[in-house]
């Protein structure tokens, strides 16, 4: 993904042929470098993808060309490497016909793509139920007969979105990896089969996708307490990002029903939900209308918390992508919340809000974290373009890269005057015992890595 080698090498493929053009009289590809020393005059008359390299950023995860967004299947692989899927529309600067493109590395900054850089795509719509689009997934590890799985949103043809959207419109679908995510192999389409979440749990949904498939001891053992009425034991939980017409965003709770079986998943309740466009506090953003790309950590300050809720020091965490309650951003607040959980009697869990602020206030969206090395919680989101009228993109080639992938952990400030003002109103931070604790976030890379 990130090769000196791949910028000159789609040029010669998109450029070669290029006709000469005029711009502001001035010979035409040449012009097209953007030389910084002369005013660029029009470079709307540049042909495209002539300017491919020009501000191409060279220190992230980008698609080797045309369209990325969401990253996806973020998921240590058994060599300890990392794979990285990305919502990718190939020979497109737009969305459309949406995969997953995907690539690996050993260090979050040299990448290998999976196939070649023309041919990126590792999932994509084949199938009756995700023709539509293969929307973001999770990989969870002891899937499909032991396999690396992913659990995507398979997209149908139906209008998406408020007001409109009916079941059937996303549904959630299998595929299992033999060759460590280089290929996937799709469940059957039927009973048994894809897709293997269907029915919307509650009415009136504005949407029903990014399910993110986690393990956690903590709600195992919160839960063990209680008499379950659905009876689902498994391991794995998964949250789906959603939402209800003038209701508010909802994030809903599943449980694998049982351990071994990636086919069943059953609705255990709203697991964390908010009033139409509430706000926490004026440093936390709006929780808009729908939620998207919701993923669920604990944190201590270390980073990865895997304990079942004896370490004193971790904090429960929510993030998710909010839609419609921002006048710029492209609609979007990339959240996240501190929460406290609570059983519920029918063996669901609640999470109640103790303190949420804004994941970057940069152009980025559609954060998304995983576990490594059993220790760390790395993030990633998708970071879009200043040129929200797509004045040069055509002439670009290519939409969208990723932020710097970033360990995540709790930051404790010991020793805080209980006096100061303002310290126990609603904002990005908690307190407790005199300590002031949010969740604070350094680039994963090391400096040597960049060397
Ligand atoms: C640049 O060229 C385009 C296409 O011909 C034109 O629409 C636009 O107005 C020009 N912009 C300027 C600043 O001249
Ligand atoms: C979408 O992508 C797949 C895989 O590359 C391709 O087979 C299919 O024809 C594409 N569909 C459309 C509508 O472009
Ligand atoms: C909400 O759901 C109910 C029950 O399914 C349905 O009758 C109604 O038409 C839905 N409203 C909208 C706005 O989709
Ligand atoms: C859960 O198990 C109990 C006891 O076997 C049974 O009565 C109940 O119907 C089961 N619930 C579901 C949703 O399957
Ligand atoms: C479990 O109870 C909660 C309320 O405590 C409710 O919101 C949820 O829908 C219930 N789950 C099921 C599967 O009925
Ligand atoms: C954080 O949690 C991890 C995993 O549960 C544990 O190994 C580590 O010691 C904890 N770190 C701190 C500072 O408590
Ligand atoms: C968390 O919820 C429990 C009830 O489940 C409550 O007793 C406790 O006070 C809450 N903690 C905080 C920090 O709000
Ligand atoms: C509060 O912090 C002090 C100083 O760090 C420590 O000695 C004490 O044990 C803490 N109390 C609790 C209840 O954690």
């Amino acid at each position: 993904m990130i090769s000196s080698l791949l910028p000159s090498l789609l040029l010669l493929a998109l450029g070669a042929c290029a006709s000469e053009v005029d711009i502001n009289g001035r010979a035409s590809d040449a012009a097209c470098s953007l030389d910084q020393t002369v005013a660029p005059g029009n470079l709307t008359h540049c042909p495209d993808g002539s300017l491919f390299a020009t501000w191409r950023p060279k220190a992230r995860f980008i698609a080797p060309e045309g369209w990325l967004n969401d990253p996806m299947a973020l998921w240590q692989r058994s060599d300890g490497s990392f794979h990285a899927g990305y919502q990718f529309n190939p020979q497109h600067t737009q969305w459309g016909n949406i995969s997953m493109g995907a690539a690996h590395s050993k260090d979050f900054t040299h990448w290998t793509d999976f196939g070649s850089w023309d041919n990126a795509k590792t999932i994509w719509p084949s199938q009756v139920y995700d023709i539509r689009g293969v929307f973001d997934g999770t990989v969870f590890q002891n899937g499909f007969d032991g396999y690396p799985t992913i659990l995507y949103t398979s997209t149908y043809t139906t209008a998406l979105g408020v007001g409109v959207e009916i079941p059937g419109s996303e549904t959630q679908s299998i595929a299992y990896t033999m060759d460590e995510g280089a290929s996937w192999i799709k469940l059957n389409f039927g009973e048994g089969g894809n897709p293997v979440i269907y029915e919307w749990p509650m009415t009136n949904l504005t949407g029903f996708r990014d399910p993110y498939v986690f393990l956690s001891p903590r709600l195992s053992t919160l839960l063990k307490g209680t008499a379950s009425t659905t009876n689902a034991t498994g391991e794995h939980f998964l949250t789906i990002s959603s939402g209800v017409d003038g209701a508010g965003g909802k994030l809903l709770l599943y449980r694998q029903t049982k351990t071994g079986d990636v086919t069943g998943w059953t609705f255990l309740g709203p697991f964390f939900e908010t009033a139409l466009t509430e706000s926490w506090s004026s440093y936390s953003g709006n929780f808009g209308t729908n939620y998207e790309t919701a993923s669920v950590t604990r944190l201590n300050a270390s980073g990865a918390a895997l304990d079942d809720g004896s370490d004193a020091t971790a904090q429960d965490f929510v993030s998710m992508g909010t839609e419609g309650s921002r006048a710029d951003h492209e609609f979007h607040w990339p959240l996240w919340v501190a929460v406290n959980y609570t059983a519920q009697a029918n063996g669901s869990v609640a999470a109640q809000p103790l303190y949420a602020g804004v994941v970057d206030w940069g152009r980025s969206y559609a954060f998304v974290s995983f576990t490594i090395d059993g220790a760390r919680q790395v993030s990633t989101g998708w970071i879009y373009e200043d040129d929200e009228s797509l004045v040069l993109t055509a002439q670009r080639g290519y939409q969208g890269a990723f932020s710097l992938f970033r360990d995540l952990y709790l930051k404790v400030i010991p020793n805080v005057d209980p006096s100061m003002a303002g310290l126990y109103e609603p904002g990005y931070w908690g307190v407790n015992n005199a300590s002031v604790i949010h969740p604070f976030r350094r680039n994963a890379l090391q400096p040597s890595d960049l060397l």
